[in-house]
């Protein structure tokens, strides 16, 4: 019986972990290609902090906007929820803000829920991360290894040519090497402006053709991004790489005994995990938010470590259209 109602509540908790998304997504869709970065990524923090008002959770918000004296809202360490289990939570409230800004493809709003203690504490440094999606021989790829190696073992677990592989990676002067070695055995390269959690995402979902991230991203986004994996059976793995000492002392002060570890999915987002990504522009993976004169539709993915559901919900929302939000 206890067991029924865990699961009743595991279910509409993933539901209701869809409307803050989906709020953040509605909240910066006015945003979308007006230039205005900061005020796309504004609206989304502020959509998404008044949705959590309304779920039943009682959340602290370890990968957020920023330090408590950084951030006005969705700071870490922030209470959210409005009673109820505890839960750990992090947030990209506008996952693309260049992207919404010049209304480029994939942009997101994106969340993920897990157990107390559960998610890295990861301070905003990079992340070198490698990725896989679901079906494959454990080890198939590792971030130690050589990217022609990788490629290589990839081809053979996916039984094709190497050259029938893409890999998906940040357009940055920093992966020029990644880039070469990929071509040099032929493969095919998908060059993102920005959006790593897409790109890690996107090895998921054939639809998307990307095989492989690789390359260096935030290393909350790389939270984030292993949390989806985990409720997909993606294989992940990354490494915090620090420009200073300084950067390194924080990893360490935020729980991270050994700040060059190499981390495992898990090491990153353990436990029962819940996922939820609306789209704010469209993309391959999600439609992004449609907006009509007294509605918008929106497009969200919700997935449950637990059951390996993954859910596409397609939502129409009606506005007041003074403050554009929802009625
Ligand atoms: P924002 O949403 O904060 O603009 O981040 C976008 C992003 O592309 C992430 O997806 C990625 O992890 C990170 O920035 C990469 O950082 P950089 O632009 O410094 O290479």
């Amino acid at each position: 019986m206890a067991n029924d109602v865990e699961k009743k509540t595991d279910r509409n908790l993933a539901m209701e972990l869809v409307r803050v998304t989906e709020a953040a997504a509605l909240a910066a869709s006015h945003w979308i290609g007006k230039g205005q970065k900061n005020e796309a990524d504004g609206a989304a923090v502020e959509g998404m902090r008044r949705a959590f008002d309304s779920v039943g959770i009682d959340g602290t918000v370890v990968i957020g906007e920023g330090e408590m004296d950084e951030a006005p809202m969705l700071y870490i360490g922030e209470k959210v929820g409005a009673g109820g289990p505890e839960m750990d939570i992090a947030v990209d409230p506008l996952e693309g803000t260049t992207l919404t800004a010049k209304a480029g493809p994939n942009a997101l709003a994106v969340l993920a829920l897990a157990e107390k203690g559960k998610f890295l504490h990861a301070p905003d440094v990079y992340m070198d991360k490698i990725a896989v999606g679901g079906g494959l021989p454990q080890g198939v790829v590792d971030l130690d290894a050589g990217v022609i190696e990788n490629l290589r073992n990839l081809a053979k677990a996916k039984k094709c040519d190497i050259s029938e592989l893409t890999a998906c990676v940040l357009d940055r002067d920093r992966h020029k090497e990644i880039i070469a070695k990929c071509r040099e055995v032929g493969a095919r390269v998908m060059l993102l402006s920005d959006g790593d959690v897409f790109g890690v995402m996107a090895t998921t979902m054939p639809e998307t053709g990307v095989d492989i991230y690789l390359g260096w991203g935030g290393a909350p986004e790389g939270v984030l991004a292993a949390a989806a994996l985990r409720c997909v059976d993606g294989q992940m793995q990354g490494r915090l790489i620090y420009e200073d000492d300084t950067q390194m002392q924080r990893a360490i002060a935020m729980g991270l005994a050994d700040p060059h570890q190499k981390l495992s999915i898990t090491d990153m987002a353990s436990g029962d995990v819940m996922f939820s990504a609306t789209g704010v522009t469209g993309g391959t993976m999600l439609k992004g938010v449609r907006r009509m004169p007294h509605a918008a539709v929106t497009h969200s993915i919700v997935m449950r470590s637990k059951s390996g559901t993954v859910r596409f919900v397609e939502a129409f929302h009606n506005f007041d259209m003074k403050t554009w939000t929802p009625s």
